[in-house]
């Protein structure tokens, strides 16, 4: 039998649905099916514009990373698209493990076809010959789905020498992480691949000059993928008209916390929290909203006050937040902030690699101020206990080798910022 389909909450409009529409729809296990809901269109139409006629349409749509760190897209496949050195390799990244993320599993699992098509259309445009997909490994079921689907894609001529009868060959293979957190960090993918330790590797050199055993390589997260279909079947500027000026496009949230209906939503760019919430029903049982956690363990927190805030990456940031990889996690009244953070740090104690002493340090000090904290036998008091915190994030944030150092304190110091938890007699 074939994997069950992946399920969605009702969502904004069936119309509004992009990245969504076929999830739950079409038989992940059939590439027929596939096909007859527009599967293969947008690779037969990118053939038809030629590699650097995708970049252009790419650029034009502005569609930028939905793997956190939302660097453009077009920007990213263009610079290994002029890379001399060959071969060159592509990297989708479905390493998904920030906590409160789910998203590209509902992709993975509802429409693996549609990974396999917008890779092949990325290979193309960047003159690649091999992509790998680095999956998670505690997500049996979407392996099952994408290597089903991968079997299927190569004996009917999707994959492999001279795909649909052009002269472009292209191969996938999926390789499985092994429970780290870390493994998800670009370069430590690349590690991975390469049979060595998970650690992230120092940037410069980008991983679009030096990457995959050192040669020119696209790394986009599932979700970003997916929305290349798009920008060829619409053009750049047709995907550009939804969304806003700076965030183009329709975004995948996973809401999870105290919302009635947990799951995967897309809306358009440009709404607010608030009506995200409100899609999901709110919070339950009368309870009311304490914060938001947006963007997850390496996000930041937005208090009830807040929720007009529109989810743009240019309008979160104002707020000093981040749209990360889509998480909203809704806490209400009855949520132990402060037991919460220490769980955060936890997570980051733990998942640090301990390649470099910010962050193998950093994250073990910032717990143990923690507990200080919890348990109110404090060292010189709470201002001081707040202080080392501030300090030691900061230590983290200038020093660390990657992404996890570098935001191991971020939700923290926001929750002591902007919540004023801690302050106030909290410890
Ligand atoms: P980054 O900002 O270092 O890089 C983003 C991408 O742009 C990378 O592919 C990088 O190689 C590329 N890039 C950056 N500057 C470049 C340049 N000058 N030339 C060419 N390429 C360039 O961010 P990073 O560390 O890759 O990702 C951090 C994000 O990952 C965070 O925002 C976090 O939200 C997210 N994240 C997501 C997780 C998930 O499960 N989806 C898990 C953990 C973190
Ligand atoms: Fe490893 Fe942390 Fe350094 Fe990243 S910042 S390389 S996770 S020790």
């Amino acid at each position: 039998a074939g994997p069950e389909p992946a399920c969605i909450p009702p969502q904004l409009g069936e119309g509004s649905l992009r990245l969504l529409r076929r999830v739950g729809r079409v038989d992940p296990a059939s590439l027929d099916d596939y096909r007859a809901h527009d599967g293969y269109a947008a690779l037969r139409h990118a053939f038809s514009l030629g590699p650097e006629g995708v970049i252009r349409e790419l650029k034009d749509s502005k569609l930028q990373g939905r793997g956190g760190a939302a660097f453009p897209t077009g920007v990213k496949w263009e610079a290994v698209a002029r890379q001399p050195a060959q071969p060159h390799y592509l990297v989708c990244n479905a390493d998904e493990s920030e906590p409160g993320t789910f998203k590209d599993r509902v992709l993975l699992e509802g429409d693996p076809f549609a990974v396999i098509e917008a890779m092949t259309i990325a290979a193309y445009a960047t003159n690649c010959t091999r992509g790998y997909v680095y999956m998670r490994g505690e997500y049996p079921q979407a392996h099952r789905a994408l290597e089903r689907a991968l079997a299927q894609a190569r004996s009917r001529g999707y994959l492999g020498d001279g795909i649909l009868g052009e002269r472009f060959s292209f191969e996938i293979e999926i390789r499985k992480g092994a429970g780290a957190y870390i493994c998800g960090e670009e370069t430590a993918i690349f590690e991975s691949i390469e049979g060595k330790r998970g650690e992230p590797r120092n940037k410069p050199p980008f991983p679009v000059v030096e990457g995959l055993f050192g040669k020119p390589t696209v790394v986009n997260n599932v979700e970003t993928l997916v929305n290349v279909l798009d920008v060829v079947l619409r053009s750049g500027p047709g995907f550009a008209e939804t969304g806003t000026e700076s965030s183009t496009g329709t975004k995948l949230f996973c809401l999870s916390g105290h919302v009635a209906r947990p799951g995967v939503y897309e809306v358009p760019f440009g709404v607010t929290l608030r009506d995200l919430l409100d899609l999901a029903g709110g919070v339950p049982g009368g309870r009311s909203l304490q914060a938001v956690l947006m963007g997850g363990a390496a996000g930041g927190f937005l208090r009830p006050d807040e929720l007009d805030l529109p989810l743009t990456f240019e309008g979160v940031r104002e707020a000093k937040t981040t749209l990360g990889s889509g998480v909203v996690m809704a806490l209400d009244d009855t949520v132990d902030l402060p037991r919460f953070l220490m769980r955060i740090a936890a997570f980051f104690r733990n998942e640090s690699c301990g390649q470099c002493v910010p962050c193998r340090v950093g994250t073990v000090r910032q717990q143990e101020a923690l507990a200080r904290l919890l348990s109110g036998r404090t060292n010189g008091g709470v201002a001081r206990e707040l202080a080392v915190i501030a300090e030691v994030g900061q230590c983290m944030r200038d020093a660390s080798i990657c992404g996890l150092g570098q935001t191991a304190s971020s939700a923290i110091e926001s929750a002591i910022g902007r919540l004023g938890v801690f302050q106030g007699g909290a410890a």
